[in-house]
């Protein structure tokens, strides 16, 4: 299974500037594992590398599995409240000049980013200073929007789809394929027109136990649609026994209550079949589907049956979140978690970033996790970010 290191040289053969910038930050993320992981006391804003950007947590999709809209999602009893609390422009362009010294890359996802009623000039204000704008979406709204996208210039689109038509619709709603297919072939026709190679297109599908024997149907598809790139997200998924440990930790740690572990209790994890499964995302791998295939995270084929049905285990440790990303949420709270965003570390809104990344609470959390058995709280066993940037297990 390959990593997304993997795919710098895909991304440097596409345009070097903006290559280089990734590479860049992957690197510098990178080399947070070799320098000792500092807490009080320390300029850590010198070392930020990757912003997450959720401008809004409002969707249009309930995708079965999902965390904010699933069926135990964190969102579903108070998106319209919600929505009303989300950031001006204004607010985001005074954060923007504020991370600008650093030059991290950016990355937006939501909710679904579509619905922030002014993605396009957020987008557009970053990337006119120079940062690299990613976007993840669900691409039912894509097709609208083509022209723009590709006028604007972001960076790569992460568009998740979960299999080919029938076992994706089933999971994230009727009609939803045919809307994304629809949405690449009017990126493609915009690319072609406007005689360029961005946004790179990559497909994003979260594998679970009810799409994962489909997942060769949809490479065969997208074959067709000019993708650059596909990755396999192995999934985040937690259990009782995990999510009570989490509770009790961050209560004695943080005094803080814990929501959003729960959400990904799913289930969706039981049953895979691990040889199976490694030998179908095997498989895929072997085959040219003319574009790079990555897993996240990447892991020894012997330990897929580990990753799913044993979720005590760890794979990946050390997570290095805290020392070079952070998440600002729809209503100005930062956090360094993505998915689990309960311990606040300060809200943009009152505070400069520069203050809130290197204050006493962002402290307390390095310092807290640092001590902590593998340097992870035990919530943080299959997070996503753990799973693509913590330090790999030997064996694993
Ligand atoms: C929460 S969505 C937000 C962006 C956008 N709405 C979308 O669907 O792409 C971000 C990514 O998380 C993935 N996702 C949803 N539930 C997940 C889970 N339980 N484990 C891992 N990833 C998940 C989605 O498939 C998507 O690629
Ligand atoms: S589209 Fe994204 S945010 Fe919306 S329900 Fe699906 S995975 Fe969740």
């Amino acid at each position: 299974m390959k990593s997304n290191y993997s795919l710098i040289p895909l991304l440097l053969s596409k345009n070097l500037g903006s290559g280089k910038k990734i590479a860049s930050s992957l690197l510098r993320i990178g080399k947070a594992h070799y320098i000792p992981k500092r807490d009080y006391g320390y300029n850590h804003f010198k070392n930020l590398s990757l912003v997450y950007f959720k401008p809004t947590g409002a969707c249009n999709l309930r995708c079965k599995m999902c965390g904010q809209y699933g069926e135990k999602g964190v969102m579903n009893d108070c998106a319209a409240e919600e929505n009303k609390k989300i950031l001006p422009l204004e607010t985001w362009k005074i954060f923007i000049d504020q991370i600008l010294v650093q030059k991290p890359v950016i990355y937006v996802w939501g909710g679904e980013p579509f619905l922030y009623p002014d993605i396009f000039p957020l987008c557009k204000y970053a990337i006119d200073k120079g940062l690299l704008v990613s976007v993840n979406t669900n691409g039912t709204l894509m097709e609208k929007h083509a022209e723009r996208i590709v006028s604007d210039r972001w960076s790569t689109i992460f568009v998740s789809l979960d299999a080919f038509r029938e076992t994706n619709d089933e999971l994230r709603g009727k009609g939803t394929y045919d809307k994304v297919i629809a949405g690449f072939n009017a990126i493609n026709r915009e690319k072609e027109k406007q005689k360029t190679k961005y946004p790179l297109l990559s497909i994003v599908t979260c594998v679970t136990n009810k799409n994962y024997t489909d997942l060769a149907n949809l490479c065969e598809a997208s074959k067709e649609h000019k993708i650059d790139m596909h990755i396999f997200n192995l999934g985040t998924y937690t259990n009782d026994n995990i999510v009570r440990a989490q509770k009790k930790y961050m209560k004695e740690i943080f005094d803080t209550d814990i929501d959003c572990l729960d959400a990904y209790n799913t289930g969706y994890n039981l049953g895979i079949d691990g040889q199976k499964c490694y030998q179908i995302l095997h498989n895929i791998q072997e085959k040219n589907y003319g574009h790079p295939i990555i897993t996240v995270p990447t892991l020894n084929p012997q330990k897929t049956h580990t990753y799913y049905a044993e979720l005590e285990t760890p794979v990946r440790n050390h997570c290095v979140v805290p020392w070079c990303q952070l998440n600002v949420n729809y209503n100005g709270d930062v956090h360094f978690c993505a998915d689990y965003p309960d311990f606040i570390i300060g809200n943009i809104k009152d505070t400069p970033i520069k203050e809130i990344y290197n204050g006493d609470r962002a402290d307390k959390f390095r310092k807290a996790l640092r001590e902590s058995k593998g340097g992870m709280f035990p919530g943080c066993l299959r997070c996503y970010q753990n799973m693509l940037f913590g330090k790999k297990i030997k064996g694993f």
